[in-house]
């Protein structure tokens, strides 16, 4: 019998890189998705496409048993997902992984939020074998900042609210263990870390692991907006901003247990983190 196909849509990103080498271990044939004709992806049959060119996505999709959807954060990355799905269903895709977030809801004040309610809510209609996977705030954000942390310092519009952040490297775990066993079709999981952490535990724990002394400062919405403008689109810093005021409100700090459950292994705390990747967070010499 042939293994089944897995194609990684952003297999090159946070998630795929740590999903593809995730579905090998688990014996699947991995067909990774990138835009980059020059980037072949160890370990994985290398397909070139691109959300925004149909027929190449198509073409990606053929003689594939399963797919992971992922794509960057984007002003159209609502329409790019839903036209991701329908042409999975079109090519006879068997199952379909959603990447979605914590809290995605139609009537959030967060655009992101909504943006992945419109994409769930398709694919529930969409009659494929599905499972969505909505992640919390990802620790590797962090190395967003650090640039400032490996100077002793980061900020971010917050305050003292924790957050159940969580390791990447579990969310490719969960997304590896539904894309390859059964149970899972029609199931929403909450994916988190073992805990919820403050940004001032985080300091502590990248202080720890680095040795040096790294401090995290509440920023205003409105200071943390000028630092950020013309470094990021209006768009993108606008929804960063929802996002952290709804941290800031301790909208996302409930615990589950979905990493465990699907994986066998406890999520990794933000000191496991930090402990592997305190390089990243170190001034240079
Ligand atoms: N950051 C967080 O804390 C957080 C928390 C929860 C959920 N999320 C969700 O995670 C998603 C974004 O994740 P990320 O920022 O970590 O991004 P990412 O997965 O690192 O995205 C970059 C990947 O997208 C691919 N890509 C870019 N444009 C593409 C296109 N037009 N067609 C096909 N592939 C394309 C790139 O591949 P190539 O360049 O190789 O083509 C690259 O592999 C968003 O949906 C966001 O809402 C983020």
């Amino acid at each position: 019998m042939n293994t089944p196909t897995v194609l990684v849509t952003g297999a090159t990103g946070t998630i795929g890189s740590a999903l593809v080498p995730a579905l090998r271990a688990r014996g699947v044939t991995v067909r990774a998705m990138t835009r980059d004709p020059d980037r072949p992806v160890p370990g994985a049959e290398t397909v070139v496409a691109d959300l925004r060119e149909p027929e190449s996505v198509a073409a990606a999709l053929k003689g594939v048993d399963a797919a992971f959807l992922n794509s960057p954060s984007a002003p159209d990355a609502a329409e790019l997902q839903i036209r991701f799905a329908d042409l999975a269903r079109d090519a006879g895709v068997h199952r379909l992984v959603l990447l979605s977030q914590y809290a995605a809801h139609a009537d959030s004040p967060v655009r992101f939020l909504r943006w992945h309610a419109e994409v769930e809510a398709h694919v529930q209609e969409l009659g494929l074998d599905h499972t969505v996977l909505r992640p919390n705030l990802y620790l590797q954000a962090l190395l967003a900042f650090a640039g400032t942390i490996a100077q002793g310092w980061f900020a971010a519009p917050i305050g003292d609210a924790a957050v159940s952040a969580i390791d990447t490297r579990d969310i490719a775990g969960a997304a590896a263990a539904v894309l390859t066993s059964t149970g899972h079709t029609g199931h929403t999981y909450t994916l988190t870390g073992p805990r919820a952490v403050t940004h001032a535990q985080i300091a502590q724990a990248l202080s720890a692991a680095t040795g040096q002394d790294i401090a995290f400062h509440d920023a205003p919405a409105d200071q943390f907006t000028a630092a950020l403008t013309g470094v990021l689109p209006p768009w993108q810093l606008e929804g960063l901003v929802e996002d952290y005021a709804h941290y800031a409100r301790g909208e996302a700090a409930e615990v589950h247990t979905s990493v465990t459950d699907l994986t066998g292994h406890p999520a990794r705390d933000v000191t496991d983190f930090a402990r592997d990747y305190a390089a990243a967070f170190i001034p240079a010499e």
